[in-house]
């Protein structure tokens, strides 16, 4: 339909049409309408056909109200078949078509503080709040990415299911929502005399299990969903509802739009507002948003925009996928003052989250070199605005990653960045390319001191092969000062990367030989900057000496495998002495840390290293707390496993970590059916999900703390 020219072109008009806005004087209204037309048309090609978007949902969503505006602003301007005109339409026709019982329109849309502003005055304007500083009452709740149900109780059956259809007209599907476990056959509507209810809801899959799923198909050569949309609304869509079963789907009910007594009167009008309704619908047996949690009762607006920023960065924590917050005025009466659009009612706004992928062009590849070695590509991007940052460099990790996903210089990319994971190239936008793009030739000599680069069979990475190479030396040196190494304040990359050009710094013992009285003639420094870093490095000799280890930058030798191995001796040094056998003997220590010590602590270098340090007064003794403690079989965690999960906030997660090895135990990462305690602090989502599944047990911080007391 398509061709990859054509795709070029329209992508880069769609960008200068965002970057544009909606400036049309009427001169060029006409043109500019026509070319956001045939952009629009060609996104939501992609989106619904291809199901591979190129732009954000936001960047689809400023083109469409642009095209709005533009229509509303000059209405001759609006051509029957504009994208605007399209009734939004899930309709198939592999099921029978139904009526609902009222309309169930869309919901506008804001981005920001502001637009809910805007939205706040608009409210108070309709429902005459003469008062502009009193606040209105708002029901704030996720914005479930699912698909959309609509569910029909008669006498407390469960009669009719639908989705949203074209907002009049739905696909029935009510065997299928009978098999969502989390959708009642039954429930005592008559008990508030409601004899017929019509309730919304979404159904959606909880993140882990689609991971699960999506783990199976991928296991069983079946082509992967894209997202859990997909996977929730493909399933309200199965012909078997023993396989809609098997998808795991869940319903969260939002809004009661529709309520009758046996005569057909109103039966709504007994309630006087939103939350009350979704309270009654939670006693009913519905799930619905936890209250005070992600739905709030919100006195003012203020209170609505700090739950909207709040969920906002909690999203990735929360077990199913959201991709905004809705507002509602909660009391019904001034929902009626408000009044409805014939596209969305007047009481309720959609607050979106920023969005978590974007495109943008790669435009070339740096390769940096680690105190390690290891050699990482690193993209440069042209700067894009990724969920609230900007984003102009991603790594790329190694060759293999460039190779399998196919990246070039030149390439448009997919961006992702949730929460807070690393921003990442999803991938290049193949259809995109015009020829231009360079293929990847990786490196063969190292980017900074030109040796020769290795990779031995069993790792991923480059490795420049020089231990002299400078920026070896100085990734060295920037490691050994940082937090979790030496610790010495102040002393950052830039420091280090002045001092090693000015010659000072060689070796890692320079660090404690550096002449001050020199420093502070420095540009930018002077007699205080100078006794400043001085006393830092001063305060660092007297480190524990698992610091000083875990300083050296050893390959596989963390911070915990530090401590494991300074417990067993007396200094570092001893170390030395080590066999591969020996240290194969320790607990938590396996051949790949062995043979590190061994190649590493076992060559006179690294010992004169620390002798020299050890003569410039740099503590090389394992300190009274750093000796192994001898854990009886009877201490009250022995042999057992734990994990944190959630907010702590009785104490650090550190704390909490240190305090399970004292008791014996061992504290792990992830949720198995071998674990024996799962610590839930605030908001633990997906693993404290899997936990109770599996029957694990749970422990509040409470909890925690009287059992190891
Ligand atoms: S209230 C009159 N509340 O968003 C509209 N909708 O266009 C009443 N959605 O596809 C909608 N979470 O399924 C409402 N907490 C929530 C929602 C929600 C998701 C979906 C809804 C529809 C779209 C609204």
């Amino acid at each position: 339909m398509y061709t990859s020219e054509n795709q070029k072109y329209l992508f880069e008009l769609s960008k200068q049409l965002i970057e544009r806005g909606k400036a049309g004087d009427a001169s060029d209204a006409s043109g500019l309408v026509s070319e956001l037309i045939k952009v629009i048309e060609y996104h939501e090609w992609r989106y619904y056909v291809l199901d591979q978007p190129v732009l954000s949902d936001f960047e689809y969503d400023t083109l469409f109200r642009n095209l709005q505006l533009l229509e509303q602003e000059y209405p001759h301007l609006t051509k029957k078949d504009s994208p605007t005109q399209r009734v939004s339409n899930d309709l198939t026709e592999n099921f029978k078509t139904v009526r609902h019982l009222t309309p169930m329109l869309s919901l506008d849309n804001s981005y920001n503080g502001e637009d809910l502003g805007d939205f706040d005055e608009r409210v108070k304007k309709l429902t005459e709040t003469e008062d502009m500083s009193m606040g209105i009452e708002y029901c704030v709740e996720p914005k479930f990415d699912g698909g959309t149900i609509v569910l029909v109780y008669e006498n407390d059956q469960l009669v009719r299911a639908a989705t949203r259809g074209n907002g009049t007209d739905g696909d029935e599907i009510t065997a299928n929502a009978k098999a969502i476990m989390s959708i009642p056959l039954r429930a005592n509507f008559s008990k508030y005399g409601i004899q017929k209810a019509e309730l919304r809801g979404e159904v959606l899959i909880r993140k882990d299990l689609f991971d699960q799923i999506n783990g199976e198909r991928s296991k069983n050569g079946n082509q992967l969903f894209a997202n859990a949309r997909n996977a929730a609304t493909g399933g309200l869509r199965l012909k078997d509802p023993k396989q809609v079963r098997e998808r795991k789907l869940d319903a969260f009910i939002y809004q009661m739009g529709y309520a009758s007594n046996a005569s057909g009167e109103d039966m709504l009008a007994q309630f006087s507002t939103h939350n009350e309704q979704i309270e009654l619908l939670s006693g009913a047996g519905f799930k619905v948003p936890k209250l005070n949690e992600e739905r709030a009762l919100c006195k003012n607006i203020e209170e609505v925009v700090l739950h909207c920023n709040k969920w906002q960065s909690a999203r990735e924590e929360y077990p199913f996928e959201i991709d905004g917050m809705v507002v509602k005025v909660n009391n019904l009466e001034m929902q009626d003052l408000c009044g409805y659009t014939s596209h969305h009612p007047r009481w309720a706004i959609a607050f979106k989250f920023k969005a978590k992928q974007a495109t943008t062009k790669l435009l070339s590849i740096d390769y940096q070199v680690g105190r390690t070695g290891a050699v990482t590509p690193v993209a440069r991007l042209e700067p894009v605005e990724l969920a609230g940052a900007t984003i102009s460099n991603v790594s790329l990790h190694n060759a293999d990653f460039i190779k399998e996903k196919d990246i070039r210089e030149g390439d448009t990319v997919l961006v992702e960045r949730a929460g807070d994971v690393i921003p990442y190239i999803v991938k290049p936008i193949t259809e995109l390319r015009d020829g231009s793009e360079k293929e990847v030739i990786y490196p063969t000599s190292c980017p900074v001191c030109k040796s020769e680069l290795n990779r031995p069979e069993e790792e991923a990475v480059w490795r420049c092969v020089n231990s002299g190479c400078e920026a070896q030396i100085v990734g060295r040196l920037v490691h050994f000062v940082s937090k979790n190494a030496m610790n010495i304040d102040g002393f950052g990359e830039a420091y280090i990367e002045r001092f090693y050009k000015e010659g000072m710094l060689k070796s890692l013992a320079d660090i404690y030989r550096l002449d001050y009285n020199r420093i502070s003639f420095f540009e930018g420094f002077g007699e205080r900057s100078s006794e400043k870093l001085k006393l830092a490095i001063e305060q660092s000799k007297t480190n524990p000496a698992s610091r000083l280890l875990y300083a050296l930058g050893i390959r596989h030798i963390g911070r915990t495998n530090s401590k494991i191995l300074i417990s067993e001796v007396e200094k570092i040094q001893d170390l030395g002495e080590w066999s591969s056998e020996q240290l194969c003997a320790l607990e938590d220590i396996g051949p790949i840390v062995a043979k590190q010590v061994v190649d590493n602590l076992g060559k006179a270098e690294t010992i004169e290293l620390l002798n020299e340090l050890e003569s410039l007064g740099v503590n090389c003794r394992r300190l009274e707390s750093e000796k192994k403690q001898e854990i009886s079989a009877d201490a009250v965690l022995a042999g057992k496993t734990v994990v944190f999960t959630g907010t702590l906030v009785q104490m650090k997660r550190s704390e909490a970590k240190q305090m399970v090895i004292n008791a014996g135990g061992k504290s792990v990462g992830s949720v198995s059916s071998k674990l024996n305690y799962l610590v839930a602090g605030e908001k633990a989502g997906s693993k404290l999900k899997k936990a109770r599944d599996l029957g694990i047990t749970i422990l509040t911080e409470e909890e925690f703390l009287e059992l190891i007391k």
